[in-house]
């Protein structure tokens, strides 16, 4: 079974569209992987203890308990709502995850991996993380936050991470572990050979919101180190139970996260697993960040786009597809309600849904909405081309790209439309060529539809069902060599993607 992870967000605030890219990819892969008939397990879930999350309770004037509850059931409606599926939602909060952050860091305690010592630094509690000097800004600020560092020293239990620095670069070096994409792999080499990692601190005296260690109560768990194990407690047999039913196990193939959380995803996690004599994941995908304006996405900035907004404006498929399309996966990018737009009219009113509805109607027209049992004209497509592509498309993440050629290849059958023009054809006595153009046209929407369903799978499943037939009923392998829809009778199905006004 394949194991596929996001980061667990933060409860301080309601998800936006960043948490959802990242959130979103990971469905849009588990889809893909569930059309090869592999076996996948999807990891969510809610970051929910430390200063943070205890700060914005306060704000808030409730209890952290209460305020977490509500906030991680946002997450879950949210994901919900742009029909992402994942077969399991974790929340640190979980007494389970809790007594298993427990059993490991007792573990390591025995291992002597965790001492006792004093730590002393600048930490941003937004990032909830001890800054380097090359990470301090003026006045003692956040670089990202721009919010006061405070200097902490108190004693503080820490990780033998130092000892790990030769084992973690040559695992790194040669994708043991593997990062991607590359410019990441030598972010994390070169901040190994420049800085080179210290002992890092896993406990802290003065968050009371937090797991307590077991062998000192005065203490509880660095809300990192709580958090990250959660990709382990989720695969234990005593870990937290999902609705799904199903576990799964233990490590992870594949770990989505943005750039921010790189260090620890790359050098404290996979050490804290070498150091308990556990496997490592095996493959991390780093993705970019989304800006607005050239501006990061901000509550101060009064920029959040919320995933309710997109849905109210373009519908759950058209806002799934908007966001994975927006920017190279693993770039940066700029998004914009005017691009969005353009997009929505430009590739999915105008070329997919007009694409759809022009052929069901021909096909109406001109041959009792049944498909003509003939040879089509594929093999030589663009779309075909992109079809044999499809799966290393997948295996490099490259899923806007993927999107592009899908609507290079929509804009190839509208086209196709126009020159053949069934309209001129369909008044000739000899309705040969109509047929192979019905026909074809037929398959390849039928094709295309199975081949976007990872992306925006009620809009697929809506054109399947005109033919038909279902998601569920593909056997990809076979998908290129054989006719689906020759003599079938469709059923039309409802306008997809009506223009904006
Ligand atoms: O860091 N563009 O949680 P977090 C793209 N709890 N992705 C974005 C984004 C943006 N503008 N903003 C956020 C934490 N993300 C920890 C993680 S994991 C053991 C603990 C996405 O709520 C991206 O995936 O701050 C980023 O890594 C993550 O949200 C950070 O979420
Ligand atoms: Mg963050």
């Amino acid at each position: 079974m394949e194991y596929i992870t996001t980061p667990i967000y933060y409860t301080n605030d309601t998800p936006h569209i960043g948490s959802a890219y990242t959130t979103l990819a990971a469905d849009v892969l588990t889809r893909f992987y569930r059309l090869l008939s592999r076996e996948v397990f999807f990891l969510t879930g809610t970051d929910e203890h430390g200063a943070k999350i205890a700060e914005a309770a306060e704000k808030a004037g409730q209890a952290p308990q209460v305020f977490v509850d509500n906030v991680s059931e946002q997450f879950k409606t949210t994901w919900d709502s742009l029909n992402i599926k994942p077969d399991g939602f974790i929340r640190t909060t979980d007494p389970k995850h809790e007594a298993i952050v427990q059993e490991f860091l007792q573990d390591l305690f025995d291992r002597d991996e965790i001492y006792l010592g004093q730590y002393k630094g600048w930490y941003c509690i937004s990032c909830e993380e001890f800054k380097t000097e090359t990470q301090i800004g003026p006045n003692n600020t956040c670089l990202i936050h721009h919010r006061e560092l405070i200097e902490l020293e108190e004693e503080s239990y820490l990780f033998r991470l130092s000892k790990y620095q030769g084992q973690l670069r040559e695992l790194i070096e040669h994708d043991d572990l593997i990062i991607q994409p590359i410019s990441r792999k030598n972010e994390v080499l070169g901040f190994i050979e420049h800085e080179g990692l210290k002992d890092v601190a896993i406990s802290r005296k003065s968050v009371p919101w937090g797991v307590s260690l077991p062998w000192d109560k005065g203490h509880t768990v660095y809300v990192w180190v709580d958090a990250l194990i959660n990709y382990y407690s989720a695969a234990q047999p005593s870990g937290p139970e999902f609705d799904s039913g199903k576990r799964p196990q233990f490590p992870p193939q594949l770990q989505l996260i943005g750039k921010d959380i790189l260090r620890f995803h790359a050098l404290i996690w996979p050490a804290l697993l070498l150091a308990s004599g556990k496997l490592l994941p095996k493959q991390l995908f780093v993705h970019g960040f989304f800006t607005i304006d050239g501006q990061k996405i901000s509550k101060s900035l009064g920029n959040v786009i919320l995933p309710s907004e997109l849905i109210d404006r373009y519908g759950v498929d058209a806002t799934r597809y908007l966001l994975i399309s927006a920017i190279p996966f693993g770039e940066d990018g700029d998004v914009s309600i005017e691009r969005f737009n353009t997009i929505y009219n430009s590739v999915l009113a105008n070329n997919l849904g007009n694409l759809v509805s022009r052929f069901q109607s021909m096909l109406q027209k001109y041959n009792d909405s049944t498909v003509p049992d003939v040879e089509t004209n594929l093999k030589d497509s663009y779309l075909f081309q992109v079809a044999r592509t499809y799966k290393d498309s997948f295996s490099n993440f490259h899923l806007a790209a993927l999107l592009s050629s899908l609507s290079a290849s929509l804009d190839e059958w509208n086209k196709y439309i126009e020159d053949k023009k069934p309209w001129v054809l369909a008044k000739e006595e000899d309705k040969t060529e109509l047929s192979t153009v019905l026909a074809t046209l037929s398959e390849a929407i039928f094709i295309m539809s199975v081949l976007y369903s990872p992306f925006i799978p009620e809009t697929a499943e809506k054109i399947l069902s005109g033919f038909g037939s279902s998601i569920t009923q593909i056997n990809y392998d076979t998908l290129l060599e054989q006719n689906h829809t020759a003599g079938r009778k469709i059923v039309l199905i409802d306008p997809l993607f009506p223009r904006l006004l």
